[in-house]
């Protein structure tokens, strides 16, 4: 890709921000690129938003991958692909990291059509089975859910809806029994077809609507009947969903409730904040987006009870419960939790945050969502990327286990692996390193003992 932009001046047909300047958009710089009319971006796509390990059913489809592969790894790696926010998986060499397969939705499955879907696929736990939904737009908007059999690499298609507008959905959720689609703000404009006219998803997103809700879709996983139930709210914009899990409902002990955890902005200022003139420290723009001038960027933790599930009527949607909003101060973008816990009920999230000094973030956060606590590792000028929560082996505790982040020293301009103890976010080492790490926005640990088995989603 970068070869191609030396040579040709050009990024390509399709971005995830703006595409007239090469450094404006710092969205380009780490989300995805795509290209959605027939041409395959086999050499070109930057596709390197989340990273999965071993998926099931994944095949390259040049036949580059087959040539390249040398056998198996010791660690247990297989074989690694680069997602992003759209239909296309990129196949990366475990060991040098070089592009060397290419594949796309379709073929899991010849109704994946839809060029779109979420950089973050959702595992369970248990199975290893992968779910995620493809979205076509235009005449006959489709979101498309499917799953990915870890048993035999089969998809199949549990769900389709057609009644919600398109949107930009970086995630999903899921229980013991469902999945959870949730359709916030960010629809695209025109039915979608404006992703053609700007061929980038940023300006393809129409202006924040207060009075259009957002809509939850319950997808039966487990006995293909699918969606079963329909909630809404007001609305909200979100990148991404924490964790979810299935449980009595407090009022009628015979009844299930979905109780889920997101991390939500009030609109969609926030991608605009991300735009590169504003995160750049120096810039002028900049100065718009720290302290309490950006007020409506600001990020909370947030969670909501869907009563009920299988008391819904079918086309009729019902209201999801706003239980808990933790304070901004105490929120959290890159969210994550004891993976353990996923599916289950967990008290402690964490994130990146900030001091509300900065134009990115300089903090990690543990937040607690039984008594509204949080503990902060936070320095002006150290800036964190997403924490990896690596469970205790020994341990059988939620918070047993320590926080890996890669963080970039703004004085030093040089990059450090820092391990947080996840009880008590001190710091329990760090390795330094004579360089700067580029900042991607999500990464993966996968333990040796795994074997060859997938890597979890999340
Ligand atoms: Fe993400």
């Amino acid at each position: 890709m970068m070869e191609i932009i030396r040579k040709t001046g050009r990024l390509g047909d399709f971005t995830f921000g703006q595409k007239r300047d090469p450094c404006i958009s710092f969205f380009r710089k780490v989300m995805s690129m795509f290209i959605p009319d027939g041409s395959r971006p086999v050499d070109n796509a930057n596709i390197g938003v989340t990273i999965s390990v071993n998926p099931p059913g994944i095949k390259d489809i040049t036949g580059n991958s087959a040539k390249a592969k040398k056998g198996g790894h010791a660690s247990g790696v297989q074989t690694l692909w680069a997602k992003t926010d759209a239909c296309f998986f990129r196949e990366i060499d475990p060991e040098t990291l070089e592009p060397i397969g290419y594949a796309e939705q379709e073929s899991l499955h010849p109704e994946l059509v839809g060029k779109l879907s979420a950089a973050h696929a959702k595992s369970d736990p248990i199975t290893g089975d992968v779910y995620n939904y493809n979205l076509e737009v235009g005449r006959r908007t489709t979101y498309r859910i499917f799953r990915v059999s870890a048993a035999t690499g089969k998809t199949d298609i549990i769900a389709t809806i057609t009644d919600a507008p398109g949107a930009y959905i970086h995630s999903s959720l899921i229980t013991e029994n469902y999945y959870i689609l949730c359709v916030w703000a960010g629809h695209y404009a025109w039915g979608g077809a404006k992703l053609l006219w700007d061929k980038n998803l940023l300006d393809a997103i129409g202006d924040f609507d207060p009075t259009k809700k957002a809509f939850w879709y319950v997808v039966d996983r487990k006995h293909g009947k699918g969606v079963v139930a329909k909630y809404e709210c007001d609305p909200f914009f979100c990148f991404h969903a924490v964790n979810a899990w299935e449980e009595p409902s407090p009022t009628d002990p015979n009844q299930t409730d979905i109780v889920a955890d997101l991390s939500v902005y009030p609109n969609l200022d926030t991608l605009k904040r991300f735009y590169y003139n504003n995160i750049k420290s120096t810039s002028p723009g900049a100065l718009n987006y720290i302290d309490d001038k950006r007020a409506t960027c600001r990020i909370n933790l947030r969670r909501w009870r869907l009563p009920s599930i299988a008391a819904g009527i079918p086309g009729q949607s019902r209201e999801a419960v706003a239980e808990h909003v933790a304070e901004s101060s105490k929120s959290c973008d890159l969210p994550v939790v004891n993976p353990r816990f996923l599916t289950q009920p967990t008290r402690y999230i964490y994130g990146t945050t900030d001091t509300g000094k900065s134009t990115f973030f300089d903090g990690l956060v543990k937040y607690d969502m039984q008594t509204g606590e949080a503990l902060h590792w936070l320095y002006q000028g150290q800036n964190p990327g997403e924490p990896i929560f690596i469970a205790d082996p020994q341990g059988t505790g939620e918070d047993d286990g320590v926080l890996l982040s890669v963080v970039l020293d703004g004085f030093k301009e040089k990059s450090y692996l820092l391990v947080l103890d996840a009880k008590t976010m001190k710091e329990v080492a760090r390795a330094s390193m004579e360089c700067v790490v580029g900042f991607g926005f999500h990464g993966t640990y996968f333990p040796e003992s795994s074997g060859g088995r997938p890597g979890v989603d999340i």
